[in-house]
């Protein structure tokens, strides 16, 4: 049978980390994965990620079946985390189950759509997340492309926005990410958040929030503003979110799935439904990422810990923004790149696209995904005027055709 499988195409990234493991200069720089590491290079983990591990290894007594839907600790903590004051709203009846990272979130809600509702359309920006369309494509979802992000201007895109999501029909969904897109780094203002939401409710649209780099642009409860809003005002929302980022807790998989609705039988029946499909898919969660999680968000001292430690992150990508697009300001002799301060989270484009990237690979040892994104979170002080200067060299940049 294995002989007449088709070949897949692989995960880009993944190529990519390949040949920057085998490339032997010592000054090579790898910006592609979407991982945050610290002045040293280090993808470190948080310390109170490790002085909650410390206690779980010290008091767990058992490694029994927890459920379908995870631990209820974490599931509350996470709900909390996202809704804050909406999470206590006796008007809203929330369902959350812990997931194998926002990745799950984005399958289990992908094939909880396609089940209930198959005629519905996800729309999903142009661009986004790269494995947004193949997972939700993957789980039976019928996908259009709503437009988001403009490579030329490094604006938002928001008038041609509202015009085609005018064509989506009653019960369509909308996916958005709720805060630092990926891979733009470009964010809806509050007042773009508040006519979304007017016509996502007049059009009886259900909103689908992505929640990955939650603390990395604005602050918790800053990042989540708009998400709130759009919440509260719908009749029926659903949430993925990721704890890989802002844990540091990536290869443990922990994530979340929230649904949240009016009417408690209808909620209750829809999660029935993505609980279904986890049973199907992988039975239960692991329990170690989520546990570190209820750990720290629950306790007191371990949360203004990692809120210290989140807040340092966002505060040190930031200033890693501003000083690269100063930098390249001085490097190119124009503020071309003065967007890049003022986007957020981890990601940005820049016009490398195509075989530019592969030259800045071969020439200056940075590695690039073909859009163009670069995590500048994978970046050290020390890196910038390296990777200004390689960008400015770029054939695109030279030539003032960026
Ligand atoms: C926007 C977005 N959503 C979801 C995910 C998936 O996160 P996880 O690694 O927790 O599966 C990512 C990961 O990079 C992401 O950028």
């Amino acid at each position: 049978m294995f002989e007449t499988a088709k070949t897949v195409a692989t995960d880009p990234l993944i190529g990519l980390m390949e040949l920057y493991g085998e490339d032997r200069r010592a000054d090579k720089l790898d910006l592609s994965v979407g991982a945050y590491r610290n002045n040293s290079g280090e993808v470190f983990i948080m310390n109170a990620v490790k002085e909650a591990e410390a206690r779980l290894v010290k008091n767990q007594t058992s490694k029994s079946y927890v459920g379908m839907a995870g631990n209820p600790q974490f599931n509350a903590a996470i709900e909390n985390l996202v809704l804050g004051p909406l999470s206590g709203d006796g008007a809203m009846v929330v369902r959350t189950c812990q997931t194998t990272g926002g990745s799950a979130a984005l399958r289990l809600l992908g094939e909880m759509i396609a089940k209930i509702n198959g005629g519905a359309k996800v729309w999903v920006p142009d661009v986004t997340y790269a494995n947004h369309v193949p997972i939700l494509a993957a789980s039976g979802c019928r996908i259009r492309i709503y437009p988001y992000y403009d490579p030329a201007s490094s604006e938002l895109l928001f008038e041609q926005l509202l015009t085609v999501l005018e064509t989506a029909c009653e019960g369509d969904v909308l996916l958005v990410q709720a805060s630092c897109h990926n891979p733009t780094g470009a964010n809806l203002t509050r007042d773009q958040w508040r006519e979304l939401t007017e016509m996502v409710v007049r059009k009886r649209m259900l909103p689908f929030f992505d929640v990955a780099y939650l603390g990395f642009g604005e602050g918790i409860d800053e990042d989540m503003a708009g998400l709130r809003e759009m919440a509260i005002a719908v009749d029926e929302a659903m949430i993925a979110v990721s704890c890989s980022k802002t844990f540091t807790l990536y290869r443990e998989r922990t994530g979340a799935a929230i649904l949240f609705g009016r009417d408690r039988g209808s909620v209750d029946r829809a999660f029935g439904n993505l609980i279904d499909s986890a049973r199907c898919m992988y039975y239960m969660p692991p329990d170690h990422g989520a546990a570190v999680v209820a750990e720290i968000l629950t306790d007191v001292t371990l949360r203004s810990q990692w809120e210290r430690e989140l807040r340092h992150m966002r505060e040190r990508l930031k200033s890693l923004r501003t000083a690269l697009a100063t930098c390249l300001e001085r490097f190119c002799g124009d503020d071309r790149f003065a967007y890049l301060d003022r986007q957020s989270g981890m990601f940005s484009l820049v016009p490398v696209a195509g075989r530019n990237s592969a030259q800045l690979r071969e020439e200056s040892g940075v590695y690039v995904p073909a859009d163009g994104r670069i995590n500048i979170a994978g970046l050290a002080e020390s890196d910038i005027p390296m990777l200004a200067r390689a960008l400015c060299r770029t054939p695109a940049l030279k030539s003032g055709r960026s």
